[in-house]
């Protein structure tokens, strides 16, 4: 049985479908915080349960942070394996809410760590972040580059999560595959992001910020590829011992924004009006994946090319909000 923690959110219920359609039996826990519309967490749910059979998937809600009620979980159920998703994501709304971040990404983090201690859980997956990387100067960002100067909050607890994943794979042999994450897009997409933020903007007659002169770039990773590079990721795993690795999940094609807001303009057949701002502190410019250690190890290989990946993701907003 496998714990998934922040399985109502975005990239958590989408792996919750993929693993339970593979044949997994899944503990999904999330506090269903209201970081974004509650709505949209339980329209995750439904989506899981649509696709479970029998009691493949139990639902959970609770919060990272409650220790006792955790490790009733682990008394409870055999858990063989955690994907620890669960946190405050988002780099500006960390720059607000620092404290809250630290103690969400890192003390929750690390009590999912002592439950692996205490319990004897010896396989882990870690949802980091390529914000990890700062303004890092060397592209495509490596896995062997430096990562010690994050500019946000939210990085910097990505980051400590890393560390604390290799403490305690270090002292208790737990076997841990940290996997940072390039801006996943697609059907559900977190509301604070571009794309989805974007599309809600322009649907509602709204400017939609453009931050400085629109060089700013994101590897657009769509959630397919994401959700499918985590289950091969647990697959390989499962099959090795003594391990503790970071890999890259990206799309190793960058995006500037006005590319982006181009890219919508042409699909929506519409001009988008903007609003010129500022790049936001904390922000990074550039977000670019050498995908090369992951490929190597598991055969990482993302398909969706940001058209087909726009495609899905406005086909599904579409639904979504006219229902
Ligand atoms: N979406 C991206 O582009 C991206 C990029 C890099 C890293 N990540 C990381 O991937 C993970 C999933 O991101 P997402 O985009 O699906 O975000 P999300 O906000 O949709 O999902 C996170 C889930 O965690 C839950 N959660 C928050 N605090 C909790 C707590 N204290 N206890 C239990 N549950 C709690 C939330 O309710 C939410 O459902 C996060 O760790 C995030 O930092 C995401």
């Amino acid at each position: 049985m496998i714990l998934i923690t922040g399985a109502a959110g975005f990239i958590g219920s989408h792996l919750c479908e993929r693993l339970l359609i593979s044949g997994y039996k899944i503990i999904g826990l999330d506090n269903l915080c209201d970081f974004y519309d509650i709505k949209l967490k339980r329209y995750n749910l439904e989506l899981i349960n649509a696709k479970s059979q029998r009691d493949n998937f139990i639902f959970i809600q609770d919060d990272i942070l409650n220790v006792k009620s955790l490790e009733s979980i682990f008394e409870k159920y055999k858990i063989d394996s955690i994907i620890h998703l669960a946190a405050m994501a988002g780099v500006r709304p960390s720059i607000e809410n620092p404290v809250l971040y630290q103690k969400v990404n890192v003390q929750g983090t690390q009590n999912i760590l002592e439950c692996c201690k205490k319990f004897g859980i010896k396989k882990l997956i870690f949802a980091s972040s390529s914000s990890i990387y700062g303004n890092n100067k060397k592209i495509p960002f490596s896995e062997e580059d430096k990562v010690d100067n994050p500019i946000s909050p939210y990085a910097a607890t990505k980051k400590a999560g890393e560390l604390f994943c290799h403490t305690y794979h270090y002292l208790y042999d737990i076997d841990v595959a940290c996997l940072r994450f390039f801006t996943v897009y697609g059907q559900r997409q977190r509301p604070d992001l571009a794309i989805h933020k974007f599309a809600k903007l322009i649907s509602e007659g709204e400017k939609v910020p453009f931050y400085g002169n629109g060089t700013t770039a994101r590897d657009y990773t769509f959630i397919d590829d994401i959700t499918d590079g985590i289950e091969k990721c647990l697959d390989w795993l499962n099959s090795n011992e003594n391990v503790f690795e970071i890999f890259n999940l990206g799309n190793n094609k960058p995006i500037e924004l006005k590319e982006l807001i181009s890219l919508i303009s042409q699909y929506l057949n519409t001009e988008i009006e903007i609003e010129k701002l500022p790049v936001p502190k904390g922000d990074v410019m550039l977000t670019y994946a050498d995908i090369t250690k992951a490929n190597k190890y598991f055969g990482y290989n993302p398909k969706t090319a940001i058209n087909g990946g726009l495609e899905k993701f406005f086909d599904w907003f579409d639904s979504y909000y006219k229902k």
